[in-house]
């Protein structure tokens, strides 16, 4: 009964094809003399960060779309990080901002997220487009949670009406993406540390998103026969190997399509933020026309 495997729902091939896309609008916005481009803030030397701006920047250089890197030491004052994340506000060549994070423990997030400007916040971590997006308002979305939705899309699966689970409660992940399957219809729940009866709750779900950052928190016997399963984690085990946090070999047995660790969400994630970079550029042309 259980022996059909799932569809592979492959987020690299996914997003090749949206930033195949994009590349032919940044060439259109380049031959119009605006040429979009995304400043990168990177504080301190963690080593996953570095690959993730890495990354990043890599997409804007196939794209066509400009980048800067800001690079800075890790004991760097909030005040002086407040002062460039003005700086570039204010530079008309850059249509997006984008701060990596984790930032070091003498820095409040917050505190640096809410200067950037709401419009050039690509990212989508700025409250006013987390307002926009729990009113059901148009604003920028954050990327993984809307790289989630792609991939949705791509299952086949209308959203409307369905059991939607989501397990992990980020302010970057679970919490977004509850608004953005609550605006597709879904019937929603979200899990996170203090849920009681985790295993039963994920076997209603049609629909299972885990961002837990818990290698292997979810198995093939908490998945529904068909279910959609999207896994957001990333995880580097012992012999240095990326996993998610869904039990790969035991889900796919059970689950109607399941995204892979790595080339799932990941790529997708990139692919959203340069399709957020993208329209931030547009609608400065549209500003001024
Ligand atoms: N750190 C982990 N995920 C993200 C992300 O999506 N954006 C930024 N800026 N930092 C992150």
């Amino acid at each position: 009964m259980n022996s059909i495997s799932a569809k592979i729902l492959d987020g690299k091939a996914l997003a090749a094809r949206i930033k195949e896309g994009l590349k032919k609008e940044v060439a259109r916005l380049t031959s119009e003399g605006f040429t979009p481009g995304l400043a990168v803030i990177l504080v301190g030397e963690d080593p996953a960060s570095q690959v993730y701006v890495r990354n990043k920047q890599r997409a804007c250089a196939e794209l066509g779309i400009r980048s800067w890197k800001h690079h800075l030491p890790a004991d760097i004052s909030q005040e002086d990080l407040v002062q460039l994340v003005e700086k570039v506000n204010a530079d008309p060549e850059v249509n997006g901002i984008l701060v990596q994070l984790p930032l070091p423990a003498h820095i409040q997030t917050e505190a640096v997220l809410d200067v950037i400007d709401p419009a050039k916040d690509v990212d989508g971590f700025h409250p006013v487009n987390l307002g926009l997006l729990a009113a059901g308002r148009p604003g920028i979305v954050p990327c993984t949670p809307a790289g989630v939705m792609e991939l949705v899309k791509e299952s086949g699966v209308d959203v409307a009406g369905k059991e939607c689970v989501i397990v992990g409660r980020s302010n970057i992940v679970g919490k977004p993406l509850a608004f953005l399957f609550l605006q597709e219809h879904g019937t929603v729940t979200v899990c996170h540390s203090r849920t009681r009866n985790l295993e039963e709750v994920c076997r209603r779900a049609d629909i299972l998103v885990v961002a837990t950052g818990r290698p292997g928190l979810v198995h093939g016997g908490m998945i529904k026969p068909g279910a959609v399963v999207i896994d957001v984690g990333i995880n580097r085990t012992a012999e240095g190997k990326i996993t998610g946090d869904v039990d790969f070999a035991s889900a796919k047995q059970q689950a109607g399509a399941i995204t892979p660790v790595p080339g799932g969400v990941g790529p997708m994630t990139i692919a959203m933020l340069m399709k957020n970079t993208v329209a931030a550029a547009r609608r400065t042309v549209q500003t001024l026309d």
